[in-house]
């Protein structure tokens, strides 16, 4: 299965700390943000990923992450030169995905927990669309969806101003090949994108759209809000702290999956040495 990171936008909403930099470059506690999701898809298995950004930012995700081979994964890049919807990085990546399954993970959004790593496993061949979904105290916010005890899905919707259910669908999705031409079908929405919650329609009405709700052993963090980001960072600084583990190391997720074995580590480690997180690579390799 092959990976896609979305990480364009224009970060109004977080200005002016995003004026200059994109907003998934910010930090979040010790790493940029888009470390997280990237760690999420490596440790999943996906090692072949493609980085989705703006024109103007692309050339600082390919100086922070190069061609991924230093980590055994295979990194390509392409601008979206509008934000366009969240659903136009499936046309845009059409080379890439090349009749194969595809996982989209948006830049922005944070997961944490080993069980997570499981459920994604399990997808990695499927047939349809595979959604999340996760109890949330303010669903406008996000895609909501509504399923039955069954787990079927009867409705999603954007942003609903009157929510029909408290389960929002986080930023990962799970598609098979005819998502390319599902992307192509779809029109801008009323703000003008293309909506992935509208692609999510067009599988749940041919009713091949899966979804699984996170449990309580995963957290969900999301990086919308200044209040938000602070807060992921502070997540990621608690457990860290009290867990002795590093969330988010692309290096560690590569070892953990397989990507890289312990030589390649212990090498990657003295990229960092005399600091934490060389300190922390090399920690795995005597373990
Ligand atoms: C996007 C999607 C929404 C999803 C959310 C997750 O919203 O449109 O369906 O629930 O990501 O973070 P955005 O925050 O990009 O408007």
């Amino acid at each position: 299965m092959k990976g896609i990171i979305l990480a364009g936008g224009n970060g109004t909403r977080l200005y002016p700390l995003t004026k200059a930099v994109s907003k998934q470059l910010m930090p979040i506690y010790d790493k940029p943000m888009v470390y997280y999701p990237l760690a999420t898809l490596i440790e999943a298995g996906i090692h072949e990923i493609l980085i989705i950004t703006t024109p103007q930012d692309l050339p600082l995700y390919q100086r922070l992450l190069g061609n991924g081979s230093r980590i055994g994964c295979s990194f390509s890049y392409i601008e979206q030169a509008e934000p366009n919807g969240l659903a136009q990085a499936f046309i845009l990546g059409e080379e890439f995905i090349n009749n194969e399954p595809v996982a989209l993970i948006l830049g922005d959004n944070l997961f944490y927990g080993t069980r997570f790593i499981d459920q994604l496993k399990k997808h990695a061949s499927l047939d349809g669309g595979m959604i999340f979904a996760s109890k949330v105290c303010d669903p406008q916010r996000y895609g909501i969806v509504q399923f039955d005890s069954n787990k079927k899905v009867i409705d999603i919707e954007e942003k609903p101003t009157h929510p029909k259910s408290s389960f929002a669908v986080p930023g990962i999705y799970f598609y098979d090949n005819t998502v390319v031409e599902k992307a192509k079908k779809l029109r801008p929405s009323k703000r003008g994108e293309l909506e992935i919650t509208d692609l999510n329609r067009l599988y749940m009405v041919e009713e091949r759209l899966q979804v699984e709700v996170l449990d309580h052993g995963t957290a969900w963090l999301d990086t919308g809000t200044i209040e938000s980001l602070m807060e992921a960072s502070q997540f990621v600084q608690v457990i860290q702290s009290r867990q002795g583990v590093l969330v988010g190391a692309i290096e560690a997720a590569a070892y953990h999956s397989g990507s890289i074995d312990q030589e390649q580590l212990r090498h990657l480690a003295e990229e960092f040495k005399g600091n934490v997180y060389g300190d922390y690579l090399k920690s795995l390799i005597s373990n």
